[in-house]
């Protein structure tokens, strides 16, 4: 009998508006991979992350930055059965954010107990991407273009990239940043640019052999 062979996860991470959107759906439309976006505002969990991204107040009250790091997760957790099972069906996926969103948007708010543990924590155990692409983008200094949703604003992303950065040079395994991580700079580059490397990166990754899964 023959193998399947896994599908390959794919995670492109970065800050609100460096066209990591763009760039999962050009390459799950043009290779075939699945999609999945965090959160999927369309699960129940999803629904509550969506009214507090939004603003509007969920039941009355505002959800405590415990709650809403936790609901975050939790969003992740609700859909991975699937993914992995789509991996073990042989199916590519592109991940539109994940675990690293998780800890940086968090960490960034610098509340007393959430550290990077306390942070990380309720998300080990996730299956981890074969291949991370970081998105970086220097031209979005100022306010122009973020919409309305709770963190997008000026401050609260610069301080969302430094937490980005102390991740990916600091806390990630630097085994982990060595062979399955790639940064890449957008400043500038219109979209097929962008794309051009973005697929590159993933065609180099379908060409190397996976068999188990690695997880957070
Ligand atoms: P989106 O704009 O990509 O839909 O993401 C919604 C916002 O949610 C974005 O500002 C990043 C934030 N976020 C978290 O705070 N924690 C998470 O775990 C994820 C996936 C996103």
């Amino acid at each position: 009998m023959v193998e399947t062979k896994r599908g390959k996860l794919i995670l492109i991470e970065g800050l609100d508006r460096t066209g990591k959107t763009t760039q999962c759906e050009l390459i799950s439309k043009r290779n075939n991979y699945k999609y999945y976006k965090f959160p999927n505002r369309e699960t129940p969990i999803g629904k509550i992350i969506n009214s507090y991204l939004s603003q509007q107040n969920y039941d009355g009250k505002t959800l405590s930055d415990q709650s809403i790091h936790l609901l975050f997760s939790s969003n992740r957790w609700e859909l991975q059965e699937e993914m992995k099972k789509n991996l073990l069906d042989g199916k590519n996926i592109m991940l539109d954010r994940y675990v690293y969103s998780g800890v940086a948007y968090s960490l960034a708010k610098g509340i007393e107990g959430m550290d990077y543990e306390w942070c990380f924590g309720c998300d080990r155990g996730l299956v981890k991407p074969d291949l991370t692409i970081f998105l970086i983008n220097n031209g979005n200094a100022d306010n122009d273009g973020f919409g309305d949703e709770i963190y997008e604003k000026k401050e609260i992303q610069a301080k969302v990239r430094q937490v980005f950065e102390t991740i990916f040079t600091e806390k990630e395994k630097k085994e982990y940043i060595k062979d399955h991580f790639k940064q890449l700079d957008v400043t500038g580059l219109g979209i097929e640019e962008v794309y051009e490397k973005v697929e590159s990166f993933v065609k180099e990754e379908a060409n190397k052999d996976s068999t188990n899964f690695i997880y957070f």
